[in-house]
């Protein structure tokens, strides 16, 4: 029996050395350890054997089983370790790989000078303040004093909004230009302050709409930042002030401004303020036309009557506005040819701010 076991010793042993896998030393270990095994086999026949040969028999059992038991958890040990070589061989991250680029966002050109106008009138301690886009035909145009016959009213140039028989005389339409918000603003701050209301000092930003042919210089919507100043003794130098300022912090310190009358029917008197073109220094391009000026915005001193139909007694209050288009701006700085691109969602085109 001794013998026997010590050959199903060996036996083991050199069976075991070949093992490469889990499965196959799951395998040894039932064949050589298990309930049919020949040691098994062994301590199951103690009870039949003689009194002097049972504690050798045992003995040896015993052995064998504690050699197989150490030799099998050395082999595991092993096995496990060759794992998890294999596994940082195979799953290792090649830092040098180049990694994929992630594609972020743009902030729309319009929306930069936006962004822009809105920090520089802000340090001069302008407010924003964000009024309605579809408007009266009172507030849109009768309340900033647009006589009855007026081009602007015409068709073409408003889009309508077809409205019940009751309001003929006072359709919706889509805003044509912020100036209404100004009627909005101001009568907001009257009722508000209805004995002596303290000074305004707001911009209105905002899309606009027009029922106009669609070409490279026009299109149906576009954005306007209004500005609207009120107080006790406000003065066209006032606005001079405050426009030229603006100018030298949009378009570098150098720049030049000039005020041309102009006529709108809500402020008076009215100008148009051009800046120097900061393309060609003043010399003549093709951006200005060669003209060496480009127009920027229109303003003026805001109309006595446009002043009662906000509250202000005009005797006592005056004010200024001005009114601009932030995507003009924008073509102008970038000189992009054609205004149909800024809604065109053309990546081609926002990628490159
Ligand atoms: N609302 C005018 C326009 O659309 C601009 C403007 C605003 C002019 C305020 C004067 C004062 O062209």
């Amino acid at each position: 029996m001794q013998e026997k076991l010590e050959k199903n010793k060996q036996e083991a042993l050199d069976a075991l050395d070949k093992i490469e896998d889990q499965d196959a030393l799951d395998r040894w270990q039932s064949q050589y350890l298990g309930r049919n095994s020949v040691v098994m086999e062994a301590f199951k026949s103690l009870g039949t054997l003689s009194k002097e040969e049972r504690p050798l028999v045992g003995k040896a059992a015993n052995q064998v089983k504690v050699a197989l038991e150490s030799a099998s958890r050395e082999k595991e040990t092993q096995l496990e370790e060759q794992r998890i070589t294999e596994s940082l061989a195979s799953e290792r991250i090649d830092v040098t790989l180049p990694g994929r680029r992630t594609v972020s966002g743009n902030i729309h050109p319009t929306n930069r000078t936006l962004r822009e106008i809105y920090r520089i009138f802000g340090d001069m301690g302008f407010r924003i303040y964000r009024s309605r886009e579809v408007e009266t035909d009172l507030v849109n145009f009768q309340m900033l004093n647009f006589p009855p016959h007026h081009p602007a009213r015409d068709m073409q140039d408003t889009f309508f909004i077809k409205s019940e028989g009751d309001r003929a005389d006072n359709p919706l339409m889509l805003r044509t230009h912020t100036s209404p918000g100004q009627i909005h603003a101001m009568q907001e701050h009257t009722s508000k302050y209805p004995d002596d209301p303290p000074p305004i000092r707001i911009i209105l930003p905002g899309m606009c709409y027009r029922y106009e042919q669609i070409t490279s210089r026009s299109e149906v919507q576009f954005n306007q930042v209004e500005g609207l100043a009120v107080g006790k003794s406000i003065t066209f130098q006032d606005l001079k002030g405050t426009l030229s300022n603006f100018a030298r912090r949009m378009f570098g310190q150098s720049a030049k401004t000039r005020f041309r009358a102009s006529h709108f029917p809500f402020t008076e008197p009215s100008a148009e303020m051009d800046v120097g073109c900061f393309l060609c220094g003043g010399k003549g391009c093709s951006v200005c036309k060669g003209a060496g000026w480009l127009e920027i915005l229109g303003c003026g001193m805001v109309h006595p009557t446009v002043l009662i139909n906000g509250g202000f007694d005009p005797e006592v209050y005056s004010g200024f506005a001005f009114g601009m288009g932030p995507e003009r701006i924008t073509m102008m700085r970038h000189h992009i040819e054609d205004i149909r691109y800024f809604w065109a969602n053309d990546l081609r085109f926002l990628e490159q701010f």
